[in-house]
C-alpha cells in the first residue's frame, strides 16, 4: 500500500494538496483547513476535507452527462489510508487560467461591480438590482486566477477571448452555464439556492475536462431557500458561526488590524462541523456516515 510519503507534493493551496502518482495522474488531497475573511483559521474543521470530497463527487458523477471530468477514483489502491475519503485520484489536465464563475443571484464582488458601472464583466444588468436579487438569468463573470494570496479579479468574456481564444472561451461560457443551472435546479428540490459557483476547467489534449472542486461551500454560495430574503446579506451557510464568532467581542480580534485570528473555541468548531455534514446529507441524499471513513 503506498503512502503518501510516495508521491511527489507538487504544491499546497489554501485547502488543497496536490501530489503526482504518475504521469497521467495526480493525488488531489482536502485537507480540514477553513478559510475566513481571507484568512486560513489556525484551527481545522474534522472531516471538512472529507465532506467536501463527498459532496464533488456526488456533482460530478450527478453532473457527468455534461462535460468529462478528471475523476478517475475516490475509492483506489493508489490512494494512501491516510487520507482515503478526503482524496481524489484525478487526471493531470492542463488548466485554463480562468476561473469559471456562473451567477444566478447578486452578491459578493458582483454586486458592488453591478454598484458602480451597472455591469458584471462586461454584462449590462437591468437598473434597480439589490443585495440578494435573482438575475433575469444566470450569468457567466469569469475571473483571472490571482496570484497566491490576491484576490481573483472579475474580468471580461472579451479578456478571457482574448487570453485562451474565443471558441475555447465560449465553450467554457456555455458549460459553467450549463452546470451551474443543472447543480442549482438539483440543489432547489432540496430547499437550498446556489447563488453562484466557481468552476475550473483544464485540457487533456484537445478535450475540455472539468477539474479541480465541484459545487462544494467553498466554491460556492449555498443559501437555504425558506430563509432567503432580497435585500438583505444571506447567512453564509457553512462558516456562520465561525464569521460571526471572530467578529464577536468574545474573539478579542479585529479584522482589519492585520493579526491573524485566534484558535477556535470547541463549540463553534462543533457546529461548523456539523452545518458542512448536514449540507452533504441534504444535498446528496445520502448519510454521512455511508461516506468512505
Ligand atoms: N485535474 C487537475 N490537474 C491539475 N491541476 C488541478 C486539477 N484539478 C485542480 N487543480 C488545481 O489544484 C489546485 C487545488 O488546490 P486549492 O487548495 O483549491 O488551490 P487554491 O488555493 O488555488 O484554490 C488548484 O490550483 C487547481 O487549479
Ligand atoms: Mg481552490
Amino acid at each position: 500500500m503506498p503512502t503518501l510519503e510516495d508521491y511527489r507534493h507538487l504544491s499546497t493551496g489554501k485547502v488543497r494538496d496536490l501530489y503526482e502518482v504518475d504521469d497521467e495522474l495526480l493525488l488531489m488531497v482536502a485537507s480540514d483547513r477553513i478559510s475566513a475573511y481571507d484568512y486560513v483559521l489556525p484551527t481545522p474543521i474534522p472531516d471538512k476535507g472529507r465532506v467536501l470530497t463527498a459532496m464533488s463527487v456526488f456533482w460530478f458523477e450527478l453532473l457527468g452527462d455534461v462535460v468529462p471530468n478528471h475523476v478517475v477514483s475516490y475509492d483506489d489502491p493508489r490512494i494512501p489510508d491516510e487520507v482515503r475519503g478526503r482524496a481524489l485520484l484525478v487526471r493531470k489536465l492542463q488548466m485554463l487560467p480562468v476561473e469559471c464563475v456562473a451567477r444566478g443571484y447578486l452578491t459578493g464582488s458582483g454586486l458592488t461591480d453591478y454598484q458602480r458601472t451597472g455591469e458584471v464583466c462586461g454584462i449590462a444588468l437591468p437598473p434597480g438590482l439589490t443585495e440578494a436579487s435573482m438575475l433575469p438569468e444566470p450569468i457567466f463573470t469569469p475571473a483571472s486566477k490571482a496570484e497566491q494570496g490576491e484576490h481573483d479579479e472579475n474580468v471580461s468574456f472579451d479578456e478571457v477571448a482574448r487570453t485562451i481564444g474565443a471558441p475555447l472561451a465560449e465553450k467554457l461560457r456555455e458549460l459553467s452555464i450549463t452546470l451551474y443551472e443543472r447543480a442549482a435546479a438539483h440543489a432547489l428540490t432540496r430547499s437550498m439556492l446556489v447563488a453562484d459557483t466557481k468552476l475550473e476547467f483544464g485540457l487533456l489534449g484537445d478535450t475540455i475536462v472539468l477539474g479541480d472542486e465541484l459545487v462544494t461551500p467553498d466554491s460556492s454560495r449555498f443559501w437555504p431557500s425558506f430563509g432567503y430574503r432580497v435585500g438583505q446579506v444571506q447567512p453564509s451557510f457553512d462558516k456562520q458561526y465561525v464569521r460571526d464568532w471572530l467578529t464577536s467581542p468574545e474573539s478579542g480580534w479585529d479584522r482589519h488590524s492585520g493579526e491573524q485570528p485566534p484558535p477556535l473555541p470547541d463549540n463553534v468548531v462543533g457546529a461548523t462541523r456539523s452545518r458542512y455534514i448536514e449540507a452533504y446529507q441534504l444535498i446528496s441524499g445520502r448519510p454521512f456516515s455511508s461516506w468512505i471513513h
